[in-house]
């Protein structure tokens, strides 16, 4: 047998990351005479503007290269001309975005350069992993790489700005989007949010290769009732500021340059035309500097919203704070007729160019208008090899391996294996969701990922065994947009006899189920969220062969497992992890790297315990821990009688090939005073027979306070990669910063008393010790 190597996930992943991380904001490197100079620059063209050019800079038509929503915009070239468009989305190619630039450069009276917005989520030809994937590498480097990649080939291609990071914490997997945030958590999501902004924004925006990210969608889109896409939020100000804010907030002390309203309420008011949240919260609580642009047709959105008529609602969210509207023209339309109604001021409509204006500037628009979109930088950029490798690393980097039962994995490259699935062969889902840059037929497929790194020593069969669902008219609506699923007409059962044949013929099978890539994202809320039945038939029948099963699982959500995860003897998420999936898969599988990612967000047991998250309140009623445990019901607590209280897999669980020892944790004092620093510390040891990385995790629980606090809450956490017999002693620095929370004055502050300090390897398995702090 040839003996693979395996590579050390976090060396790996250091060593090709070239460019330098980022930790500061953007804005803290620019200086002071910087700021006088574009305040000169902005306020002088401001003072030559007509009001319909003003205006103009405030509407983002899309060009239709692809849609989104259901509106388009028309006459597109025309308005530029006018002055009556300041950016645009939708487009794709430097030459066609050069051209379009020229309309705007050449022909318009003030000559101002537009502004050219993408949704690049996670990439842009080559995907990284769907963001809640990415999260789960819980890897700050890796996650801020992939956005500097992805701001690298979207500039050479003509993109100076992006709409991501999308923040929205969710603890709703029925919700299609959860597949485009970074899961459940305020303290993980927040760290992701400021990496990616790092990555995207870099030091300098006036840079070509940096361009300017867009924190969305402010705010608390997760949180629709049911998960039910764009449905009412109704949350207390307390959650929001403790639990949904955090990562938005953090993409604004991170410098982000734009923040996108969403489509949801909140406190009974559209965000698109909330003031309290545009501009109270936004702007005057966090500082935020920069513009707000409405989500497609979320300012148009507010008449069904019920909030008025199109010039009602376009006044409402001016004056609430959005400065750009995304092609609903309400802006364009309307704003005019309302300054002379005085429903809006001069000043709003000056200080939302304003706005628009100064970030043209920073992104260097009027210095160099065309600096981004070079055809050469783009042909040698886009999709470079150098950028898959990376793809490829980050996406195995991003893989939890859920079970691994006799240790089946990695797989041996020897022999025949069977590899069977719906999606085994599809190159079109292997992106995910949002991945609107890339080209799907590139992207590498189970099977050739299989075939080309391993099928020189190993004879691989395949067979589909089953469609994506047995319904037609289902399988139909999961691809509406493209991604199709090879639907294959032969009856479940002459299917089903294929993959039994070839699985006989195999010494092991992987099999592929799951999700396909439009089961989530946008628009796509499940009321189900376990593996459709055709795919469970198909692994209930080839476990009748007695045959060893490694599952590679596809989705793009928190899945209920429950009624397979006895069946397979290895579970392997595998997200949709982006056009190097195939490669990546294999690499993972056959032992080349050992998967370390850990869940970002909580897999419940059954659709009925949602929400389920780690970091719940204790009630007042709370099930005992041994009841807990042994998942026994009790009357009168808070408990189910037909179901657990815990989940399949909670927040931060993840295996490895190799094992983890954690020594006895220590504290550096259990009595603290003020603002002292406490250290809590564990020794880790690789204590298997693989090389590996361990996500240690740190939660702190309040144990007393003004306002009920979690049962825990995720305050640190560090990967550590282990040589195989390796230890190493992991500490985290405490300080009274770590303690605070949003108290019922809104007040963000500490309290004195008793804390559990706990580490461990996922949300559940921890040690904890009980310290004072006062101050
Ligand atoms: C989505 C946004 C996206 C926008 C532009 C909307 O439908 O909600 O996340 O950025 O379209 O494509």
């Amino acid at each position: 047998m040839k003996k693979l190597m395996f590579i050390a996930a976090v060396a790996f992943s250091t060593a090709i990351f070239a460019q330098e991380i980022v930790t500061r904001s953007v804005q803290s490197y620019q200086t002071d005479s910087y700021k006088a100079k574009k305040k000169v620059f902005v306020e002088a063209l401001l003072s030559k503007m007509t009001l319909m050019e003003k205006i103009g800079q405030l509407n983002l038509p899309s060009a239709g290269d692809f849609t989104t929503g259901q509106a388009q915009s028309s006459n597109i070239g025309k308005k530029i001309e006018d002055g009556l468009v300041g950016g645009l989305f939708n487009i794709k190619g430097a030459e066609k975005i050069q051209a379009v630039q020229k309309v705007a450069v050449e022909k318009s009276r003030l000559k101002i350069p537009l502004i050219f917005g993408m949704d690049v989520i996670h990439g842009y030809e080559t995907n990284f992993p769907i963001p809640l994937g990415l999260a789960a590498s819980w890897d700050m480097k890796l996650i801020q790489q992939s956005a500097r990649v992805a701001a690298n080939e979207a500039a050479s291609d003509g993109i100076s700005w992006t709409f991501s990071p999308m923040t929205d914490i969710s603890r709703e997997p029925r919700w299609g989007r959860i597949s485009e945030g970074s899961g459940e958590d305020p303290y993980l999501g927040s760290e992701i949010a400021k990496a990616m902004v790092y990555g995207y924004q870099g030091k300098d925006l006036s840079l070509k290769n940096t361009i300017m990210a867009c924190v969305k969608h402010f705010a608390l889109y997760g949180a629709g009732e049911a998960g039910r896409d764009y449905n009412t939020v109704d949350m207390s100000r307390i959650r929001m500021f403790n639990e949904y804010f955090q990562p938005y907030k953090a993409a604004i002390d991170a410098g982000v340059g734009s923040v996108m309203a969403s489509f949801n309420e909140v406190d009974g008011i559209p965000a698109t035309g909330n003031k309290w949240l545009q501009t109270d919260v936004l702007r005057n609580m966090w500082g935020f500097k920069g513009f707000v642009v409405s989500d497609y047709t979320g300012i148009n959105e507010m008449i069904d919203h019920g909030m008025g008529d199109l010039q009602q609602v376009s006044a409402l969210a001016l004056n609430a704070g959005v400065d750009m509207d995304m092609v609903g023209e309400g802006f364009l339309t309307t704003l005019k007729k309302s300054l002379d109604d005085g429903k809006v001021s001069q000043a709003t409509i000056d200080e939302a160019t304003r706005r628009i204006l100064e970030a043209k500037y920073d992104l260097g628009l009027f210095e160099n208008p065309y600096q981004y979109g070079d055809p050469k930088w783009a042909a040698k950029e886009v999709y470079s090899q150098e950028n898959r490798n990376i793809a490829r690393n980050t996406a195995a980097q991003s893989m939890v391996l859920l079970k691994n039962d006799k240790q089946v994995l990695p797989l041996k490259a020897r022999g025949t294996i069977a590899v069977i699935g719906p999606l085994v062969n599809n190159s079109l889902n292997m992106a995910g969701t949002w991945s609107v840059g890339a080209k799907h037929a590139n992207s590498v497929s189970l099977m050739k990922g299989l075939q080309d790194n391993f099928g020189k020593d190993v004879q691989f069969i395949s067979a589909k065994g089953s469609n994506i669902d047995y319904s037609e008219k289902l399988e139909n609506i999961y691809a509406a947009h493209g991604k199709l699923t090879d639907r294959d007409n032969r009856s479940k059962e002459i299917l089903l006899k294929e993959a039994v044949d070839v699985a006989n013929k195999a010494d092991v099978i992987i099999l592929a189920i799951g999700e396909s890539a439009e089961m989530s994202g946008e628009s796509s809320s499940r009321t189900h969220i376990d593996i459709p039945q055709s795919q469970v038939d198909l692994l209930n029948e080839l476990k009748k062969t007695g045959k060893p099963i490694a599952m590679v699982l596809f989705t793009g959500r928190p899945l209920a497992l429950t009624n397979v995860k006895d069946v397979p003897d290895a579970i392997l998420n595998v997200w949709f992890s982006g056009t190097e999936a195939g490669n990546a898969i294999s690499d993972v599988l056959f032992g080349k790297i050992n998967p370390s990612g850990k869940l970002p967000v909580t897999f419940p047991r059954s659709l009925g315990q949602i929400p389920l998250y780690y970091n719940h309140k204790n009630t007042g009623r709370p099930l005992s821990p041994e009841k807990t445990e042994k998942c026994e019901y009790e009357r009168f607590k808070s408990n189910f009688m037909d179901e657990c209280n815990t989940p399949l897999y909670p927040f931060g669980f993840g295996l490895s090939y190799t094992q983890f020892k954690y020594g006895d944790m220590s504290v550096s004092t259990s009595d603290l005073k003020g603002n002292q620093t406490l250290q809590a510390s564990v020794t880790v040891t690789n204590s298997g027979n693989f090389d590996g990385a361990e996500v240690v995790q740190l939660y702190i629980r309040d144990l007393v306070g003004s306002i009920t606090r979690p049962v825990k809450e995720l305050k640190g956490f560090q990967k550590v990669f282990l040589k195989k017999g390796e230890s190493q002693k992991v500490t985290f620095n405490i300080t009274p910063e770590d303690l605070k929370f949003y108290n019922s004055s809104l007040i963000y502050d500490w309290e004195s008393g008793d804390f559990d300090i706990m580490i461990g390897t996922n949300s559940d398995e921890v040690q904890r010790t009980k310290i004072t702090w006062n101050k």
